[in-house]
């Protein structure tokens, strides 16, 4: 028998996760990650299936899902664009209680968290969310093991959030109140994040001795930061309004000079992919206190974990 909590449930938001659960993740990851690289090459989920549903376009969280799946042992069955499993306008209802006849797990990629939610709903097998427009759940756990990893911890440290209150606004909200980071938002007066989102995370962060701050400027929300992160300004579904970002966001970009603001030792990370030139410079995405990289690889070792402890194999 299995006494994980986490055994069967779904992860569409940080915040289905406790604290401790959130913990176990991490700790799980960073178990898994050391165990590969020794060698150790266990297959938890071996005989198992994955559905993988993209509709939207990825690199990263494809190849760390396939290959995650792959190292654990189980099937991935990715179907993504054209070609997803919805694409051909079948109910959510009918669509997600045929695949789980096939599979153990599903991780969708899509629009809105409603949908995620019905998946959900519908499916008895755990579901994870690989990105709405208001949630990056997966991203948030590979960027706090990656914190971790650099800083040693989480909890006290500073994070500013630079640009869009969008969906890894959301997440690194909800990942401080979990950690007890103290988080701190710079976006323009008409991108902020969603209201009830903050509140929901401020609650929760008030507990665990952590605080929110929101500014409308980049330079009080970078100063004195343990950890810089940034995001782009035309998230997928807001193409149509890129030029128009561009002039919205103007003073929010991360550059050498809002750098130099944060903290001695602060780190710069972004969850890719990046608009070089646009919401960060060549100069910071190359910097020696740049991890995005390490941030990407990382996907692999905590989406594992997320599966592994939600399949109830760990
Ligand atoms: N960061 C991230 O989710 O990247 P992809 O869109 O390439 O999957
Ligand atoms: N905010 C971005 C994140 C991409 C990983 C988007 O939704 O497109």
């Amino acid at each position: 028998m299995n006494a994980n909590s986490l055994a069967g449930r779904d992860c569409l938001r940080l915040l289905d996760l406790t604290p401790e659960e959130f913990e176990l993740v991490l700790q799980t990851a960073a178990k898994q990650k050391a165990d590969w690289a020794a060698g150790i090459h266990e297959a938890p989920c071996a005989g198992k299936a994955i559905a993988i549903i993209m509709e939207k376009p990825s690199l990263r969280t494809r190849s760390s899902f396939e290959i995650g799946a792959y190292r654990l042992g189980a099937h991935p069955l990715v179907m993504s664009d054209d070609h997803s499993a919805f694409s051909r306008g079948e109910t959510v209802q009918d669509t997600t209680l045929v695949l789980e006849r096939f599979v153990d797990a599903i991780v969708l990629r899509t629009f809105e968290q409603s949908k995620v939610a019905e998946v959900a709903k519908w499916s008895k097998n755990p579901v994870i969310n690989a990105l709405s427009d208001d949630f990056h759940p997966c991203q948030g756990l590979a960027d706090a093991l990656t914190i971790v990893e650099h800083k040693g911890t989480l909890k006290g440290l500073t994070l500013a959030y630079v640009g869009d209150g969008n969906n890894m606004a959301h997440t690194y909200l909800e990942m401080g109140a979990l950690a007890g980071m103290h988080v701190r938002l710079g976006c323009p007066a008409i991108h902020m994040p969603d209201a009830r989102v903050v509140a929901e995370c401020e609650q929760l962060a008030s507990q665990a001795g952590a605080s929110i701050e929101i500014f409308e400027n980049a330079a009080q929300a970078v100063a004195g930061a343990d950890i810089v992160l940034t995001d782009t300004w035309t998230s997928m579904g807001d193409e149509d309004e890129h030029d128009q970002r561009l002039a919205e966001f103007e003073g929010f970009q991360v550059n050498g000079e809002l750098m130099a603001r944060a903290a001695q030792g602060a780190l710069f990370m972004h969850c890719l992919p990046a608009h070089r030139g646009e919401e960060v410079t060549d100069e910071v995405m190359d910097a020696p206190y740049s991890v995005i990289y390490d941030e990407a690889e990382n996907r692999l070792h905590a989406q594992k974990a997320l599966l592994s402890l939600l399949m109830g194999a760990v």
